[in-house]
């Protein structure tokens, strides 16, 4: 196998296809991706038959209805766990985009605050040396940039879980906003971040 690089120029569900036995260094016997929403990830892909699909929100029948902070999952269970949360913060009580992506409870400046509960939940369901393949973006929230990468990988420290590795994943669109003073660069990419239960 060639030696991937950690910037991805490709779809997310190609990502995975070679990410999740690269990460987990065997074949997974069993994946969850508690923020299914739509499951864009997944369309043919051959790990659909093992895969748990949660959502706080299911769009789709089939889809069980959980927190990814409360999972109904046994303890030492799970091989891999996909994790792509709400990446943007309140936007309004009317907003559209909010409605359609499911932003859930989070903080209002950043979504933070989230990872804590769900790393400790993901540290409980994985097996030893299962992994988290986590989508994490910044954002820019009023004008104020929120490093989301980088509290995500600080909390994973905190909880003890090993950052493996960091891919930088591009875009060749990007979220228009009507600013009437531009104070950051747009942003054309997010992190796809592994992070082990055990050593690397
Ligand atoms: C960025 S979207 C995921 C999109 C998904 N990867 C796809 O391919 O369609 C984030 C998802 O997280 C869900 N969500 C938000 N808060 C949640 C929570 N606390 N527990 C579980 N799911 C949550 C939302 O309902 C939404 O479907």
């Amino acid at each position: 196998m060639n030696r991937p690089s950690t910037i991805w120029e490709s779809t997310d569900s190609k990502l995975l296809d070679w990410l999740i036995p690269f990460s987990l260094r065997r074949d997974p016997k069993i994946i969850i991706d508690p923020c299914f929403g739509r499951g864009r990830f997944w369309k043919g892909s051959r790990y659909l038959p093992i895969l748990i699909k949660s959502d706080l929100n299911p769009f789709n029948s089939g889809v069980v209805k959980a927190d990814f902070r409360c999972l109904p999952i046994k303890s030492n269970s799970i091989d891999v766990c996909v994790f792509d949360p709400p990446h943007i913060s309140e936007s309004g009580k009317y907003s559209l985009i909010s409605n359609a992506c499911g932003f859930g409870d989070h903080g209002e400046e950043n979504i933070s605050d989230l990872f804590e509960p769900f790393l400790k939940e993901a540290k409980r369901v994985l097996v030893d040396n299962g992994v988290i393949l986590a989508k994490v973006a910044d954002q820019i929230h009023r004008g104020s940039f929120q490093i989301q990468h980088v509290d995500f990988i600080n909390e994973c420290r905190k909880q003890n879980l090993q950052v493996c590795t960091v891919i930088i994943k591009t875009r060749k669109n990007s979220i228009m906003g009507l600013w009437k003073q531009v104070l950051h660069p747009r942003s054309f990419n997010c992190y796809w971040i592994v992070v082990r239960k055990g050593k690397c």
